[in-house]
């Protein structure tokens, strides 16, 4: 990473998101979406889950909205549902900055004992990714007809 790259950094900040900010900015958050492979529309953004509004956060940089994480929780389990960073900014540790105060989150909420997501199979770079921040392949499955990996984080 460049200098530069990292003082812009120290600028970009975590928030917690709510339904409001979500509804209010909805056309940035399907942006983000906009390359991926199965894109979640409205609806699917504004879904309400249980927790949903306690585990969800989204990044700035430079002034933008530059990523979210949306999670939610049931019966001890944290399920981290999305997970994006808009192409303009990837490789820069934004993914990681706002995926450490998530699980930081999860770790103060008692009662919370693992982080469990999807990824499709093919997607090698968040699944690297998510190893190296200590998850692991619970389980293959297939789901439309794409291969998928459960993946999970013990934290506690
Ligand atoms: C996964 C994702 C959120 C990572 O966000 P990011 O801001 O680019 O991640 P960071 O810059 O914080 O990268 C952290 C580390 O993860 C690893 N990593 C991230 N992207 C990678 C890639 N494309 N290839 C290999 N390693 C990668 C690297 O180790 C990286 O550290 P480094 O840049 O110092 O080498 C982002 O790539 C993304 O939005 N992908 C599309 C959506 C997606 O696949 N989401 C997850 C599906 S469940």
């Amino acid at each position: 990473m460049t200098k530069t790259n990292q003082n812009k950094l120290k600028e970009s900040k975590v928030y917690n998101l709510n339904k409001i900010t979500l509804n209010k900015n909805i056309k940035t958050f399907l942006s983000i979406e906009r390359d991926y492979a199965e894109p979640w529309n409205k609806e699917n953004f504004l879904m309400d889950m249980p927790y949903k509004w306690q585990f969800s956060k989204y990044i700035t940089f430079e002034n933008n909205i530059a990523g979210f994480i949306i999670g939610s929780l049931n019966n001890k389990t944290v399920s981290l549902h999305r997970f994006m960073v808009d192409k303009n900014y990837r490789r820069l540790g934004l993914g990681l900055k706002i995926y450490q105060e998530f699980e930081e989150n999860c770790k103060e909420k008692k009662g919370v004992e693992k982080i469990v997501l999807k990824v499709l199979a093919e997607n090698k770079s968040a699944i690297s990714f998510y190893n190296s921040l200590g998850y692991g392949i619970k389980e293959e499955f297939e789901y439309l007809r794409i291969k998928r990996y459960l993946m999970e984080k013990h934290i506690s």
